[in-house]
């Protein structure tokens, strides 16, 4: 099929392009990012996923997708429109749609034969209402379009896997022809008969639910708030595991053998970062609210999250003395996860600027997002080596899990720090060896 993508240089349009034309479809990404743009064409992301640049430069080579700034050139062949534009958090809560009623208002102009639009972005049903009205200003639905909801659960990082091998795909729409086009274009993947590459195979049949748009939309913010709830709890249950002296790591442990429980989204931490559980959460709040409905759950997973920033902030400026005025500090793991170099809402950077603004100075590592770290917080300073930033410093402070932190080797750490405070957010140093080490050892539970 000829698919065209908009916001197609962005983390979940990229994805869902190269995803799409690996499936065997003609696929045009449009974006108006150009400079994004112009590296794309060149074959270089600007993302970091997981395989993503190989099999974009043979996608390229084979003329299966292309990258344009111009939305005109991009639908002037399409059968279907994949939105996928950013919906961030108005200050209220409320979300941003600003973008993709851009984007509707461009689609009304342009689409001139039947066109199935597929909205990937994360956004409430009135949205998708109002994307409904503006298409429908100028064109008839079913007969010249059909909006479908078709949420993603991607993962930054993983996003090709997840996209070759979802949990699940889920489509929303009140028109039988619109679920024809989109079953066509996910069949490659529903029947197997897709030839990718072995990282992206599954023998495991991907479950395809067909439902309502407000349904669809309903169990991307409902997946969403869930994984932001585990986090959250577990890290209200790491908090009391550390007064109680109890061991976090065994009661996940515990917990997790239970299949009822399991253990995924149980790592305590920071908290959760990035681009959209809070972003998700908050909006589900706010739905909430507008619907006269008192969210207390989910309110309370929101303020765990926000408090568990407070306390890591604490055990930092508690553990090096009375004041952190003209103490050091290294932050290690910047980007909101491991494996990306996404530092959109980024709970190190918040820390980084809090620590700042209590008269830290702040040092910077991470394996892959530096660039970007620096471009958002410029009141720290960065270094490519995780032992230059750990030189001279009070306090160090580890985020995430990548390899060069679990595998420090502490008695250069030992030898380079000035005053030896590990905090260890994630477990990924073993305390004993810390502390033999004549280093101070703090983590969360
Ligand atoms: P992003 O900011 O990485 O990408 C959005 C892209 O849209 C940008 O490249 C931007 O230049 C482009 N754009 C904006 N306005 C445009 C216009 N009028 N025409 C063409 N291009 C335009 O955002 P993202 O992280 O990919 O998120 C997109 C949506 O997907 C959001 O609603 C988000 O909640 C949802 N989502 C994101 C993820 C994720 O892991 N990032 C996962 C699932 C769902
Ligand atoms: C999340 C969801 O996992 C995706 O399914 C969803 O599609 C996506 O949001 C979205 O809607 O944008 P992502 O933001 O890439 O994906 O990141 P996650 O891997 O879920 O991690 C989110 C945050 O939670 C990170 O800060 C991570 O460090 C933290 N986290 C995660 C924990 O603190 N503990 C855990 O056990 C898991």
């Amino acid at each position: 099929m000829r698919v065209c993508v908009v916001g197609g240089a962005g983390y979940v349009g990229l994805v869902t392009g190269v995803g799409l034309a690996l499936l065997g479809h003609e696929v045009m990404c449009v974006d108006v990012n150009s400079t994004r743009v112009e590296e794309l064409e060149n074959g270089n992301s600007p993302i970091q996923e997981e395989g993503l640049e190989p099999v974009l430069a043979e996608l390229l080579q084979r003329g299966k997708i292309r990258f344009t700034t111009s939305i005109e050139t991009g639908i002037e062949q399409a059968e279907i429109v994949f939105i996928a534009v950013a919906t961030p958090s108005l200050p209220d809560g409320g979300t941003d749609s600003s973008h993709a009623v851009t984007v509707a208002r461009d689609l009304a102009r342009l689409i001139h034969r039947y066109t199935v639009v597929a909205v990937k972005s994360t956004m409430p049903v009135e949205t998708l209402d109002q994307l409904d009205s503006v298409l429908k200003e100028r064109l008839i639905p079913g007969k010249q379009f059909d909006l479908v909801s078709n949420p993603e659960f991607l993962r930054e990082g993983r996003g090709l896997r997840d996209f070759f091998r979802p949990d699940r795909i889920v489509v929303g729409s009140d028109s039988e022809p619109a679920f024809s086009v989109m079953r066509q274009v996910y069949q490659p993947l529903i029947d197997g008969s897709a030839e990718l590459p072995e990282a992206f195979r599954t023998d495991t049949p991907i479950p395809y639910l067909e439902t309502t748009p407000s349904t669809a939309q309903m169990i991307k913010y409902a997946s969403n708030a869930f994984l932001a709830t585990r986090i959250s709890f577990i890290n209200e249950i790491a908090g009391l595991c550390q007064r109680l002296n109890a061991d976090v790591g065994a009661v996940v442990e515990g917990l997790g053998l239970d299949p009822r429980i399991g253990k995924a989204y149980l790592q305590p931490g920071i908290g959760f970062g990035g681009p959209c559980l809070e972003k998700d959460l908050t909006a589900l709040v706010r739905l909430a609210q507008d619907n006269n409905y008192d969210p207390v759950l989910l309110d309370s997973v929101l303020q765990r999250n926000h408090l568990q920033l407070i306390e890591v902030q604490n055990k930092l400026i508690n553990g090096m003395g009375p004041s952190p005025v003209g103490k050091t500090v290294a932050v290690l793991g910047l980007a909101f996860k491991e494996g990306t170099n996404d530092v959109r809402n980024s709970l190190a950077l918040r820390l980084m600027k809090d620590l700042a603004d209590s008269g830290a100075t702040v040092h910077g590592h991470d394996p892959l997002a530096i660039p970007e770290a620096e471009e958002q917080f410029q009141d720290a300073t960065y270094f490519e080596n995780v032992y230059e930033a750990l030189a001279g410093v009070d306090a160090a402070v580890v985020l995430n899990s990548v390899a060069e932190y679990r595998d420090l080797d502490l008695e250069r750490v030992a030898a380079t720090m000035k005053d030896g405070l590990l905090v260890d957010v994630r477990g990924v140093l073993n305390s004993g060896d810390v502390l033999s080490h004549g280093l101070r050892y703090d983590s969360i539970g």
